[in-house]
């Protein structure tokens, strides 16, 4: 039993000698120590040996058995330190390869688009009055002089989000950001309900329409709505107003020019075209040969949304418009799918 022992030892330090790497070492820790070892076969195999003999074998099984434990431990370390070595000879760094440049996010079109538009209108005094998606057929329809059998309100062209569940009042998402005058109006009218004080602000926004989402038309898109009211504002001050807008947004020299137009909550009403930026005036494919693009809706507030709002139209008048980001920002740069907005293809993103 003995020179076994000693036949065990002898070949599991032959056997460790050759072991290269990692995985041969556990291999070798299993075929010597485990327990299916002959090693450990000695040691459950005590119990059959005579009273004489146990205790001798017991404790060269254990001095076998502490020996290759150690021997285990050192070439583990060796192998380590000899990784260790390896991988500072080869895994030099290349100082003079080229480095990676960290990829920049940026701001959405929209966002930039959305960004100027209030940087612009804030210079010339509007501050920003933010306001729900989620509205009532109230606020985006009703108070805004919608007569009750308009288009709009067809299950068709708005996403209703409770349809039914509140009679002629239903939520729906808004389908553009003019609700948010009603909101406005009333918020500073609750102010002083006397002696309601001037407005000038500037509402951007998500809104909502159940389109047939084409390269022109999407379900979503922001709006910046402007609302000025007080006393003695007048259509010069619209024209004044938005003219100075077109020129501090597409250039100094962009001229605009004012339609006649309709809207239910202005009177009079009008829609703003800016002289094509691409071709100057000249005509090209952009503003479809007439040498104008359309940038904006606008006109008076209609008195009965001022009344709606609060505000005493016998005493106060205002002026309101409503522009498209998405639009203004396809026609500054030619994209000529809006769906691309929306489509998070970073290769459209990353070009702005
Ligand atoms: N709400 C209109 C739309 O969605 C845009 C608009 C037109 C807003 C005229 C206005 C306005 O405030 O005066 O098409």
């Amino acid at each position: 039993m003995l020179d076994k022992l000693q036949q065990i030892e002898t070949a599991a330090l032959t056997a460790l000698d050759a072991v290269q790497d990692e995985a041969a070492l556990d291999a070798w820790r299993v075929r010597y120590l485990g327990r299916q070892s002959e090693l450990m076969q000695v040691f459950s195999g005590l119990g059959q040996l005579s009273k004489e003999e146990r205790p001798a074998v017991g404790r060269a099984a254990n001095q076998v058995k502490v020996k290759l434990e150690a021997a285990l431990d050192e070439k583990r370390a060796a192998l380590k330190e000899a990784a260790l070595e390896r991988a500072l000879r080869e895994e030099k760094v290349d100082v003079t390869l080229p480095g990676r440049a960290p990829r920049r996010g940026r701001l959405h079109p929209s966002t930039q688009t959305l960004r100027r538009i209030l940087g612009i209108l804030g210079e010339m005094g509007f501050q920003v009055f933010t306001s729900r998606e989620v509205e009532l057929d109230e606020f985006n329809f009703q108070y805004l002089n919608f007569p009750p059998d308009h288009p709009a309100r067809e299950m068709q062209d708005s996403f209703y989000v409770e349809a039914g569940e509140r009679g002629d009042n239903p939520v729906l998402l808004r389908t553009h950001t003019s609700p948010g005058q009603i909101h406005a109006m009333r918020y500073y009218a609750a102010m002083n309900p006397d002696n309601p004080p001037p407005i000038r602000i500037a509402l951007p926004g998500m809104c909502f329409r159940y389109e047939q989402i084409t390269a022109r038309s999407e379900v979503q898109f922001n709006q910046v709505e402007g609302l000025v009211v007080g006393e003695n504002v007048t259509f010069s001050d619209l024209k004044g107003t938005l003219a100075e807008f077109a020129r501090r947004m597409f250039g100094p020299q962009a001229r605009v020019r004012f339609r006649a137009s309709y809207f239910p909550f202005t009177e009079p009403s009008a829609e703003v075209d800016v002289e094509c930026f691409v071709c100057g005036g000249k005509g090209c494919p952009v503003c479809k040969h007439s040498g104008w693009l359309e940038i904006l809706g606008c006109g008076m507030v209609h008195p009965v949304v001022l009344q709606n709002g609060g505000y005493d139209p016998q005493r106060y008048t205002g002026f309101a418009f409503g522009m498209g980001p998405e639009r203004q920002a396809m026609l500054r740069h030619k994209i000529e799918d809006i769906r691309y907005f929306w489509g998070n293809d970073i290769r459209f993103l990353k070009q702005f």
